[in-house]
């Protein structure tokens, strides 16, 4: 599919994914037109693949991308908070903060861009700052880039309507469900269990899925297995 839907510039990258349905919400297509990946991607920025980015870590594909966002966006309402675990480049951050953030926006609107690699980090800052709206959006601290191990969340910030996390984790961890506004809806990949149904007890190797866990606004908890991905997993940050 990745031939398919890439395109030269931009727009027809975001216009290819559309017509072929790997978007489908028109407030996410416009949010994502609104970022130029080749302020993130240093190769091939159009392309519907995942690319280096340095350090080990890659920025994922455009359409995975559009999925994350499809998932979460009754709760990327203008004005939300949303945290984004395994930020990497700083792409999905800036796209989730055009989603909820409008240039007038003084209301509570932020978006929290946490990687446990402090290069990175610096990387998503500088990605930012390519564009005048990026500058606005980190001098105004609606966006902000935190280093810290994202398996705990980001306390300061909670509670958040929407939690992302770009990469696997071992378990659903539940310090970033008690970090989720009720209502409120965190997206994240989880290595399969051993439950005789994966991959990894067919002798396949192992399997992750995207997991949609929603906190209701009575504070109740429903979990969903929604699709098979393959992350890179979140890991202990690099000893330097
Ligand atoms: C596949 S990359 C996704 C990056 C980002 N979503 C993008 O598209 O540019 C996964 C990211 O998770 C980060 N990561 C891995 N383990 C982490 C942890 N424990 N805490 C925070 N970030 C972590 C990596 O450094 C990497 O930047």
């Amino acid at each position: 599919m990745a031939w398919y839907c890439s395109g030269s510039t931009n727009i027809e990258l975001v216009e290819n994914l559309f017509k072929v349905g790997l978007i489908k919400n028109e407030r996410v297509k416009q949010a994502m037109i609104g970022v130029d990946r080749a302020h993130y991607a240093p190769s091939r920025p159009y392309s519907d693949s995942p690319q280096p980015i340095g350090y080990g870590a890659t920025i994922s594909a455009p359409h995975m991308h559009g999925h994350a966002c499809e998932y979460l966006i009754d709760y990327l309402k203008p004005g939300a908070r949303v945290l984004d675990i395994g930020s990497g480049s700083g792409y999905l951050t800036h796209v989730l903060a055009n989603l909820v953030i409008d240039s007038s926006d003084t209301g509570p609107g932020q978006v929290i861009g946490v990687d446990h690699i402090p290069q990175l980090v610096d990387l998503a800052r500088n990605n930012m700052n390519k564009s005048d709206k990026g500058q606005e959006l980190q001098a105004s601290e609606k966006v902000r880039f935190i280093t810290a191990d994202g398996r705990l969340g980001w306390k300061d910030g909670a509670p958040y309507d929407a939690i992302h996390v770009g990469a696997a984790a071992e378990e659903l961890h539940s310090v970033l469900v008690d970090q989720l506004r009720a209502p409120g809806r965190l997206f994240i990949p989880v290595e399969a269990e051993n439950d005789g149904t994966t991959l990894s007890s067919l002798g396949l190797g192992g399997g992750q899925y995207i997991w949609v866990v929603d906190k209701k606004e009575d504070g109740s908890v429903q979990k969903e297995k929604v699709f098979q991905v393959s992350y890179v997993p979140l890991t202990d940050a690099p000893s330097a």
